[in-house]
């Protein structure tokens, strides 16, 4: 069911998803961990904001998505929440708060929604937390499932290229996306596959399949914001478009004003009380 929001715009719920792809209506997400961010890319019209465990990466400078914890993670969703009037908002639960037991699973997720007043959560894995999926629905949670290239498990993989190219992994990932489905999940991001196996997954169930390095052949697309921005400007895969580059905006405005501090332009008449 959709509802208003305060600001009188029609809010974005999981029902809404649905019918975007029962419309073939593309989706779109972007990430985002601030306040202040979470606010510009909501007025700009983005349908899904992800609270992705990417923090851990661009926000905390960590090689992986391991460290971060699921206070570090309320914090970054809480912020964001803030500043969210229309679209979706949705929290990765982090590495070690839902692997052990189902029950740990609902604890950290009752965690997140009552302590940032996120609308959904996103857990990475198919049949193996099926369990803890499960008991989060009962208790009225929406889940998001993430398969492909899952960043928790980066260290068994050993490497972030592509998956699920070989036969077994493929056909392993399109069950789980039917068990996701099946479960209850409301959507499912689907990382680094190939484009026809995704196309396969988007076309096999009902449920909205955002893709990032998927293809276009999915139900919508995701990217973290920071890469998107040109902000983080190391990271160049292939799937990633760059739609600004911040890193040499924020660069030049930073070396503009080390100039005018130290040159005595910056105040001027004007900036001074
Ligand atoms: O944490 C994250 O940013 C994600 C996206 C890459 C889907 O999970």
């Amino acid at each position: 069911m959709s509802t208003q929001s305060p600001g009188n715009e029609k809010r974005v719920t999981t029902h809404v998803l649905h019918e975007m792809k029962s419309r073939g209506e593309k989706i779109s997400m972007l990430t985002a961990y601030d306040y202040s961010m979470g606010r510009i890319i909501d007025a700009a019209g983005i349908d899904v904001i992800l609270v992705g465990d990417s923090a851990s990466n661009v926000m905390a400078g960590h090689e992986t998505t391991l460290p971060i914890t699921l206070d570090q993670m309320i914090y970054h969703a809480s912020s964001v929440v803030r500043g969210v009037q229309r679209a979706l908002v949705v929290v990765d639960l982090p590495f070690g708060s839902y692997q052990g037991n189902s029950k740990e699973a609902l604890a950290s997720t009752i965690r997140i929604m009552k302590e940032s007043g996120a609308h959904a959560v996103k857990m990475e894995g198919g049949e193996e937390i099926l369990e803890s999926i499960r008991r989060i629905l009962t208790a009225g949670v929406p889940v998001m499932g993430h398969l492909g290239l899952t960043p928790q498990s980066i260290y068994k993989f050993g490497t972030y290229a592509v998956r699920a190219t070989e036969d077994a992994e493929a056909e392993k990932l399109v069950g789980d996306a039917k068990l996701l489905e099946q479960a209850g999940c409301f959507a499912l991001v689907l990382e680094k596959i190939p484009s026809d196996l995704a196309h396969r997954v988007a076309k096999s169930i009902a449920i909205p399949v955002i893709g990032i390095g998927a293809g276009p052949h999915v139900d919508g697309q995701v990217l973290v914001v920071h890469d998107m921005l040109g902000i983080n400007n190391e990271f160049k895969p292939r799937f990633l478009r760059k739609y600004a580059d911040l890193h040499t905006t924020i660069t030049e405005a930073v070396q503009q004003y080390v100039r005018d501090v130290k040159s005595v332009d910056f105040p001027n008449d004007r900036e001074q009380y």
